[in-house]
């Protein structure tokens, strides 16, 4: 129903079922950056033309979307990144590194576990994992006992995990937090396709968030920075743009969000991602989340039908992605077969190494829809996995 809005379908018959590395992106989001490009292509918040000027506006127009988007409650709130991991490692190099101790959950992205390896090995700063159960449930009392030994510490949870679609209780786990005076960043990258986050709502300290993941242009994402926090964080890198004045000696920044934003920003991708949100607001979550968790338990459902799947988590208290193995069969030969059957989807760890050491894995196949597929793709893919577990005689 959707799938007419982006050309991706038009162009391709692959069942694209690989949301969660990337998603498709509409018309309208390809238009708007061929438009800068091919008609008023100029720097923003420098010269002061016409071209110049709109694409200042646009720019900014982007910022207040996504204000209102997730529910911030000012524009310098708002900071454009290069995406997610930049955001992370904007606040790890910025902020995050004068806590003592860092604390993580099992199911993070690599982008969420790296940035803290090199703050322990030059700064000997402490990382702290909370553990989660069998169906990756977030584990709130071995939560607490590291909070109440580590008061006062940086606290670096996904949302929702990228490897496995679990959704993490955010607004508990920052309530907790703050209870032991802990400050709460969220790595929302899979968490805007699919639901409304509200600042106010979840209470969050930051929140890290990806255009590319959100139907808009790769390169480009954003971190929610609380207000409290905007005078005392320095910026980690600096440059034109983000200052006030210069002199040989000294040199004074600007306020947020431009003392964050050095140097010339993908400006043709920020107006795309504008347009994304523009789109997403015409849809509507509620509409997306009928269509989408419809096909997410139709795809339960088939893939349960299929002899010796191994799920990890259960369905609920998950969205998007769904990953499973087959006993005694290397996920890596199943991909290889389903791309020579024209589906598109990821096997292998998904940046999440730890967790699969933890399940005694290398990997897993990880099927992640949109709300633009559909129970024909799910079809296809059944009948496709079918078809490889044959010629792999299981
Ligand atoms: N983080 C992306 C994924 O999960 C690339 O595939």
């Amino acid at each position: 129903m959707f799938k007419k809005d982006f050309p991706y379908f038009n162009n391709s018959k692959t069942v694209y079922l690989d949301n969660a590395a990337t998603t498709q992106k509409p018309q309208c989001v390809i238009d708007s950056q061929i438009e800068y490009y091919e008609k008023y292509c100029s720097n923003t918040h420098r010269s002061n033309f016409g071209h110049a000027n709109k694409a200042t506006i646009n720019f900014e127009k982007t910022r207040t979307l996504l204000k209102e988007f997730i529910n911030a409650s000012k524009n310098e709130e708002i900071i454009f990144t290069k995406g997610v991991t930049e955001s992370i490692n904007f606040i790890a190099n910025s902020y995050a590194k004068n806590f003592k101790t860092v604390i993580i959950s099992s199911l993070e992205h690599h982008s969420n576990i790296v940035p803290w390896h090199m703050q322990k090995r030059t700064l000997g700063n402490g990382l702290e994992v909370v553990r989660c159960n069998n169906n990756l449930d977030f584990d709130f009392e071995h939560f607490e006992q590291i909070l109440k030994n580590n008061p006062k510490s940086f606290v670096s949870v996904t949302h929702i995990s990228n490897a496995f679609g679990k959704i993490y209780d955010i607004k508990k786990i920052t309530e907790l937090a703050h209870k032991y005076d802990a400050v709460v960043m969220v790595d929302g990258a899979q968490s805007l396709a699919h639901l409304k986050v509200d600042m106010q709502d979840l209470d969050v300290d930051f929140f890290a968030i990806s255009a590319h993941k959100t139907f808009g242009p790769t390169g480009v994402g954003a971190i929610y920075v609380k207000e409290k926090y905007l005078k005392e964080i320095e910026p980690y890198q600096t440059g034109g743009a983000t200052i006030d004045e210069v002199t040989f000696n000294t040199s004074t920044l600007l306020d947020s969000p431009y003392k964050f934003e050095a140097g010339t920003q993908n400006i043709a991708g920020i107006i795309g991602f504008g347009k994304a949100l523009e789109y997403l607001n015409i849809i509507g979550y509620e509409n997306i989340q009928i269509v989408e968790n419809d096909v997410y338990r139709y795809l339960d459902e088939e893939l349960r039908k299929i002899p010796k799947i191994i799920f990890y988590n259960d369905i609920n208290d998950s969205i998007g992605s769904r990953s499973f193995n087959f006993e005694g069969l290397v996920h890596d030969d199943i991909g290889i077969l389903l791309d020579k059957m024209n589906i598109a989807l990821r096997v292998g760890h998904h940046c999440a190494q730890p967790i699969m050491k933890q399940l005694n894995v290398k990997g897993t196949i990880r099927v992640s829809i949109a709300f633009y597929n559909d129970y024909n793709d799910v079809s296809e893919l059944i009948t496709a996995l079918r078809k490889a577990l044959q010629m792999l005689d299981a």
